[in-house]
């Protein structure tokens, strides 16, 4: 079996660039991997996230959560699970933290509701570990340019912005499987960090 390797944080904490900077490391080190994003990553997982980032109708916040359900489902059946069979390293751009943060901590559900439906769309799966890069939303959103204006969930004000830090703060205490990052690191420190981790964790060598 190979490992599932999730990166979470807020809008414009760093993730993608840090998955770019640990592929460009996995290649140089003949490292098997496969990289992901969610909500995305297949065609009908692009089409929800459309619809989750640029609905005009409005979304119920139920009609939310199972969105980026039904989005993991099709990735994790579609595409980790098969990858992971191959023996691969994994790497996704957001899983299912996100929603019990977004959609949990800074929204309106218990995390025992939001679970209960991921492990029915994940079928139980779990990452085998998970990076948070930690920032303040304000820090992040100037690093950024600013918030995007369109996209549902990024355009939310500030204090739900604060929730979601938070909530993945909250996170990191509960579950031992989260590491925390200073995202205000620069990419080479981070980057080096993450391997260290990853080493020491033996999901690489
Ligand atoms: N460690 C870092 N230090 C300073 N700026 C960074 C760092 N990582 C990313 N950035 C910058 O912050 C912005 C958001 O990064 P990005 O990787 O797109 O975040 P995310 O994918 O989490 O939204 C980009 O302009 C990027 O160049
Ligand atoms: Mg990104």
């Amino acid at each position: 079996m190979g490992k599932l390797v999730t990166i979470e944080g807020g809008e414009g904490a760093g993730k993608t660039t840090l998955i770019e900077n640990l592929k460009k490391y996995f290649v140089e080190n003949n490292i098997d991997f496969v990289a992901t994003r969610e909500p995305g990553g297949s065609k009908v997982c692009e089409n929800i996230r459309n619809i989750l980032k640029y609905s005009d109708e409005k979304i119920s916040e139920r009609a939310e959560i199972l969105l980026f359900s039904a989005s993991r489902a099709q990735l994790v059946d579609e595409f980790i699970k098969p990858k992971l069979a191959e023996g691969k390293i994994v790497v996704c751009d957001r899983f299912f933290d996100s929603t019990r943060v977004y959609q949990g901590f800074a929204g309106n559900f218990d995390d025992k509701e939001i679970m209960d439906i991921t492990n029915f769309a994940t079928n139980g799966l779990l990452p085998d570990i998970t990076f948070y890069l930690d920032i303040d939303p304000v820090v992040a959103f100037k690093r950024k340019g600013g918030q995007d204006k369109g996209d549902r969930i990024e355009e939310r004000d500030m204090s739900y912005h604060q929730k979601v830090r938070q909530g993945f703060l909250e996170l990191v205490k509960r579950e031992d499987r989260i590491v925390k990052l200073d995202a205000t690191l620069s990419e080479e420190e981070l980057l080096c960090l993450v391997v260290s981790k990853l080493k020491q964790e033996k999901i690489i060598e």
